[in-house]
């Protein structure tokens, strides 16, 4: 089973960015830590890895993601304003989990709003790095 996991701006900074909210551990060391757990799964467990801090790319890699079994995606701030985001989602048909480090329910009114959870099987939030393997978890056991 093939996933690939697409982070959105600003997430290149972990481990550094406001590390009270995000955490301490950098996204390489989130993503290797994820392909730990991965195999602790399933052997056969593919995972690839994308971050822009620019929307159009990210909506261009969403549109080459048709042979994966699922996305797992943390927009980060396009969560709360991208409707292309949102629409190349949708319009690939991929099994989509939206992923945050922080729980955006409980932090500004803005962060409330999600443009990614309407066209998303589930969301995760909260947990910070942590929240990629428990949407990896529940993608893997819906589709297997
Ligand atoms: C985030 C939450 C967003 O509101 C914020 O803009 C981010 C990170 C999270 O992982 O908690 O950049 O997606």
């Amino acid at each position: 089973m093939k996933f690939i996991v697409i982070n959105g701006p600003n997430l290149n900074l972990l481990g550094t960015r406001e590390p009270d909210i995000y955490g301490t551990t950098t996204l390489v060391d989130i993503n290797k830590e994820l392909v730990d757990f991965a195999k602790t799964l399933d052997d056969n467990i593919e995972l690839s890895f994308f971050q822009s801090n620019i929307e159009g790319e990210i909506v261009d890699k969403i549109q080459q993601c048709a042979d994966f079994s699922g996305l797992i995606i943390n927009p980060a701030g396009y969560t709360h304003t991208s409707v292309a985001i949102a629409d190349a989602i949708k319009g690939v048909g991929i099994k989509c989990v939206e992923v945050h480090l922080s729980n955006v329910n409980n932090r500004e009114e803005f962060r409330k709003n999600s443009f990614i959870s309407p066209v998303s099987t589930g969301t995760i939030a909260g947990f910070q790095k942590d929240s990629y393997k428990l949407a990896l978890l529940g993608l893997y056991r819906l589709l297997k």
